[in-house]
């Protein structure tokens, strides 16, 4: 089960300038904190609350729907491609690196027992949509288009061009090498999808990109390259409980918000670093910045109030970036929450040889590779605490299926639960939604072009300088 040490963010540790009295702020927010989860488990039935994402780890029937279609497919494509952006596609990336065999698009079919190569276009780079072209045998390759609102201008553009070049290699038959993901009603791509005959999977309402890794959105990529879809969701199910415990001395999801919460408004530190010691882990800090991001970063509250709340998230990981950002963490502003996860037990054991025994590094052999990984985990924690900085640790038996989902489910209800601290909505993102109405006035999107003479002469301003 996961695990969360936060001693290191206690003023009997890191001192009363920067630490915080835990046994005191625990008792003096345990209501406040019992509230927001009963209200948060009250509306998550709700429509329009955005809190379906809750009921994700009860969802065998897409489960089974999902696997149904794996199985279907089973040995047919080398390549999977998945086009989605932000939300669409973070979370299948970050945990497909985490629990796939590690380099798995270099390995051997019979090393991927037979599973397709998985690739993700999440960006709109010519050059790098160009050169993954080169790359794939379309003929040979599932694309998964993937997007909620079904007119994202990035995905369906990649999707425009891939889904020509397609027709152009396969003929017809193409659209058997076309999957869509996207709203059940809503949405150009579901109008596409229906027309086209491509097989759809929808994104379940009220579930917004950045909670949607357990819906059809990850899963179905997860099914597609032989990862176990029941053990997730047996994760999930199994951390709920503890999860929905309105008492916050057994509930760490809502002492990792709290903490959070508190070393922001009472301490000055509003950036949150997420510091994986696995490189396995290391695009969870990829997922965990947008959904920090784009959920606490609000303009106003509820109340209408302008607030600007919001944590910076800095993704980093351990133990590359001691030799890159920890001189920062250990002697810059103190103005972070840095949070580790540590993997148990490792599926390698690799021993370090008995070599060089007379020269400076002879202290190495004998030792793991596992070893050192820890020891470098441990000396940053207690340095960076000799600083005063805050540490909070999560801990994972081993990176499986089941782990990894306690881990990204954990990390969302805590959002949540930070949200209703900040009192702003966790669930839009009008900043966001801004950007793209600007960006369809400048592509010439019907409908939008009333933007489009102020666009134009912002970007042609000039001062003299
Ligand atoms: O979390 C979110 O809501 C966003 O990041 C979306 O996932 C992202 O903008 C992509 O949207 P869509 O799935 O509609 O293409």
């Amino acid at each position: 089960m996961l695990k969360l040490n936060c001693k290191y963010a206690d003023y009997r540790i890191i001192g009363e300038e920067h630490g915080l009295k835990l046994d005191e702020e625990f008792n003096n927010y345990s209501e406040k904190i019992a509230e927001i989860i009963r209200n948060l488990n009250q509306r998550k039935d709700k429509p329009n609350e955005w809190l379906q994402w809750m009921n994700l780890g009860y969802n065998e029937e897409t489960a089974w729907y999902v696997k149904e279609f794996a199985s279907l497919v089973e040995g047919r494509f080398e390549n999977v491609l998945i086009l989605g952006i932000g939300g669409s596609a973070l979370g299948a990336l970050a945990l497909t690196e985490a629990l796939l065999k590690p380099y798995w698009n270099f390995l051997t079919p019979e090393q991927r027992n037979n599973f397709p190569r998985i690739f993700f276009l999440d960006n709109i780079d010519p050059d790098s949509i160009n050169g993954l072209l080169d790359v794939l045998d379309l003929k040979k390759t599932l694309v998964n288009v993937i997007t909620k609102s079904g007119d994202t201008a990035e995905t369906m553009s990649q999707f425009m061009v891939i889904k020509d070049l397609m027709e152009k290699a396969l003929g017809a038959d193409y659209r058997k090498n076309i999957i869509a993901t996207t709203d059940k009603k809503m949405g150009i791509l579901r109008q596409l999808a229906d027309q086209e005959g491509y097989k759809i999977f929808y994104v379940p309402d009220d579930i917004g990109g950045r909670f949607s890794v357990f819906s059809s959105v990850g899963l179905v990529p997860f099914a597609l390259v032989g990862l176990n879809i029941d053990k997730m969701i047996n994760g999930i199910k199994d951390i709920d409980l503890a999860l929905k415990n309105t008492d916050i001395h057994q509930n760490i999801a809502a002492q990792f918000a709290l903490i959070h919460y508190l070393m922001d408004t009472k301490k000055g530190k509003n950036i949150t670093v997420l510091m994986p010691y696995s490189s396995r882990l290391k695009y969870i800090p990829d997922w965990y910045v947008q959904l920090i991001a784009e959920s606490l970063g609000k303009a106003v509250n509820k109340n209408g109030e302008n607030v600007n709340a919001g944590l910076t998230p800095v993704k980093a990981l351990g133990a590359s970036d001691q030799h890159t950002k920890l001189q920062l963490f250990n002697e810059g502003p103190n103005d972070k929450v840095i949070t580790f996860i540590r993997v148990g037990e490792f599926d390698t054991n690799l021993e370090i040889p008995r070599i060089f025994e007379y020269t400076g590094i002879g202290y190495l052999g004998g030792k793991t590779i596992n070893d050192l990984m820890n020891a470098e985990a441990d000396s940053t924690m207690v340095s960076l605490s000799d600083n005063q900085r805050p540490v909070l640790t999560l801990s994972i038996d081993k990176i499986d299926e089941y782990n990894m989902a306690q881990l990204i489910y954990m990390l969302e209800v805590q959002t949540a639960i930070a949200g209703e601290l900040y009192n702003i909505n966790t669930f839009d993102q009008p900043g966001v939604e801004q950007v793209k109405n600007y960006m369809y006035a400048l592509m010439g999107r019907a409908g939008f072009d009333g933007s489009a003479e102020y666009l134009h002469e912002k970007l042609n301003a000039e001062i003299t300088m």
